[in-house]
């Protein structure tokens, strides 16, 4: 899928070796040495924080609906879950406590990113190891960015006459270089576990952070 959320500062992705079930992994083995920079101005966290106010209440729904989403439009990133890859009714899924579990959690994260918006270094640390975690769950980067379009989509209705294309625009920043810093931290995982567990990728999460500047 094309997606809004991806851009410049990321490397694009060939060949990642093929998993057993199946799953297209075909992604680029580097790491991507240059950290995406976390461009938001003081005005745009301020929408981040207010619309997060709001759906900070709904979270475990907006958690569920942007994984039913994800598994509608793009069915493949099912299969990384073994927990629900073998249920193919979505009203079934919607029911599923492991995914209830997983959007929570997935949620939660949201909400520290949004907490440490003015910490960038913790915030680069946290998505950075989150991506080197998903490394460990066979969860593909080209997969990350779908979460953001979903979340967009989901959050509208919710957000009511408080949603603009400003508050978008916010969200997409946050996630775009929430998507970015997660798929370095997958790579480097990816390339440390290629080496023996030493760490060809030198750069440290936070280290060569770009301070913001908006
Ligand atoms: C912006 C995108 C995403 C975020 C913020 C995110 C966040 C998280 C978080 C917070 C966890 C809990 C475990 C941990 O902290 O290490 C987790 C686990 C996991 N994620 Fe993601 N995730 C994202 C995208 C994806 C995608 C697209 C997939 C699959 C297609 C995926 C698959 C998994 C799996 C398999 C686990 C482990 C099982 C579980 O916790 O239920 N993630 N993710």
């Amino acid at each position: 899928m094309g997606c809004a959320l991806s851009g410049p500062g990321v490397t694009p992705e060939p060949t990642f070796s093929k998993e057993k079930r199946g799953l297209d992994l075909s992604e680029e083995t580097e790491c991507a040495e240059t950290p995406e920079p976390l461009h938001l101005s003081e005005p745009q966290k301020a929408l981040i924080r207010e619309s997060w106010k709001i759906l900070h209440k709904d979270i475990a729904r907006v958690g569920v609906i942007v994984f039913v989403r994800l598994f509608e439009t793009h069915p493949e990133c099912k299969d990384v879950f073994f927990q629900f890859r073998d249920i193919d009714d979505l009203q079934q899924l919607k029911m599923s406590k492991e995914l209830q579990a997983h959007s929570l959690r997935v949620m939660s994260f949201i909400e520290k990113s949004v907490a440490r918006l003015d910490q960038v270094e913790k915030l680069e640390h946290l998505a950075f190891e989150l991506g080197r975690s998903h490394f460990r769950y066979k969860a593909p980067p080209k997969y990350y960015e779908y979460i953001g379009a979903q979340f967009i989509q989901a959050v509208q209705p919710i957000l009511k006459e408080h949603w603009t294309p400003e508050v978008e625009k916010a969200w997409e920043s946050l996630f775009k270089y929430l998507t970015a810093t997660m798929r370095r931290g997958f790579y480097t995982e990816e390339k440390t576990a290629g080496s023996g567990g030493k760490s060809p990728c030198s750069r440290k999460a936070g280290a060569g952070s770009t301070p913001n500047k908006i």
